[in-house]
């Protein structure tokens, strides 16, 4: 019965150990595919005439990510050892090797997102602005975000 007991809460803290690091590659996601959805999703989209050009949204989008960037390092500090189940970009093992260097590309983002506040009046000058955030979405990315699928 004890052993029946402890297995049963040896089982139980193994699941909770899993569900917490899914919880944890869930969150991460989350932040990521938020910014993607600013810069992707309103931005670039503007950017290629899908949608209309709507200042109140292009400083909405902007103003998310001012505030969204700088919880990166925060929000990878605990490393998941697993991706999102049928996730499309999953998150390099190196992040975990060279954290600082990681949490170093972030900075860089900010100083983009600051450079071009404000800039964007119409589509022309969006493009610039999406350019230049982007470079340093990706000068992470190239490192440090895995193509799943
Ligand atoms: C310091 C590193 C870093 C920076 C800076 C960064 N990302 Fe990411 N991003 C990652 C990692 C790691 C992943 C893969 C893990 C994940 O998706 O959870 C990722 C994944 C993504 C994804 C894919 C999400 C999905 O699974 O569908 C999008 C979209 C994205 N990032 C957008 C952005 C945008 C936009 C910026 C710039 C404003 C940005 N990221 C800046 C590290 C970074």
């Amino acid at each position: 019965m004890i052993r029946t007991v402890i297995v049963a809460g040896a089982l139980l803290l193994g699941v909770g150990a899993v569900m917490a690091q899914q919880d944890v590659a869930v969150k991460q996601d989350n932040l990521m595919r938020a910014q993607g959805k600013s810069m992707y999703g309103v931005i670039l989209k503007t950017v290629k005439g899908e949608i209309p050009y709507d200042q109140k949204a292009i400083d909405a989008a902007f103003k998310d990510l001012e505030g969204s960037v700088p919880t990166i390092p925060n929000v990878f500090a605990t490393n998941p050892k697993e991706d999102v189940v049928n996730a499309t970009y999953g998150s390099s093992q190196k992040i975990w090797q060279n954290k600082a260097d990681f949490d170093s590309k972030v900075p860089a983002v900010s100083k983009a997102l600051a450079d071009v506040k404000g800039t964007a009046k119409d589509v022309a000058s969006l493009k610039v602005a999406f350019d230049t955030v982007q470079a340093k979405c990706t000068d992470c990315h190239e490192t440090y975000r895995l193509k799943l699928k």
